[in-house]
């Protein structure tokens, strides 16, 4: 008998894109779990079990083994660096970080900066050359520019329709984001047959939409 893969997925706007992309590549996840609120989920027909998490925590839970694998955006990746294998792009939840500011910004000599992921700020203007002092923000970040509490933010850009409502733009782009799928180090050499098959099914379908 197979043992049970742990998988962390993102709960909130990632899960059901990551659901889907599961379920074209022939897992078939009970519709009920996309709606529940249990946050531990057998599927013993997959010889799996969901473990549904905060996104920015899905790389702790990986990193540690409390899941075997999970499913995050790069822009998490990125800010949380934690030791995990990035074992595929899925393709998904597509969008990017960018610089955004007022459309009449001028370098000041204060600059602060707002955003809800401070390392990859502080190393974006670091290697920019720029002095910045980077505030770290939970969400809806887009207000700093406009009440004064920052000149600019970095922030994830999917649609632009927050920054159009908000009269603000688009300055810099850092790095395009999708989701990946990650795996934990240990997991990945015992459950190695489990995780590989998993990644060529999800494989196939990316290939196949791309
Ligand atoms: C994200 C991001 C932007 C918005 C971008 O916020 O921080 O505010 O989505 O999307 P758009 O370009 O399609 O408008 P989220 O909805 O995750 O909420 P938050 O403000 O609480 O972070």
């Amino acid at each position: 008998m197979a043992e049970i893969l742990k998988v962390a997925m993102p709960k909130g706007r990632i899960y059901k894109k990551a659901a889907e992309l599961f379920r074209a590549a022939g897992l078939l996840i009970d519709a009920e779990v996309d709606e529940t609120r249990k946050l531990v989920i057998g599927l013993p027909e997959l010889d799996m079990e969901f473990i549904l998490a905060k996104p920015v925590d899905v790389p702790t839970y990986v990193e540690y083994g409390a899941a075997d694998i999970g499913i995050v955006g790069k822009d998490v990746l990125m800010e949380e660096n934690r030791d995990v294998y990035e074992l595929l792009d899925l393709g998904i939840a597509k969008c990017r970080m960018s610089v955004i500011g007022l459309p009449n910004w001028q370098p000041g000599i204060q600059q602060r900066v707002a955003t809800k992921y401070p390392n990859v700020a502080s190393q974006y203007f670091r290697e920019q050359g720029q002095q910045v002092e980077v505030i770290k923000l939970n969400g809806s970040i887009e207000l700093a520019p406009l009440i004064g509490l920052a000149d600019r933010i970095v922030d994830m850009v999917e649609t632009g329709q927050t920054l159009k409502e908000n009269g603000l733009v688009e300055m810099n782009r850092i790095f395009d984001i999708t989701s990946r799928l990650i795996a934990n180090r240990v997991s990945y050499r015992m459950k190695n047959a489990q995780i590989q098959s998993l990644c060529d099914r999800l494989q196939k379908v990316i290939a196949a939409e791309a």
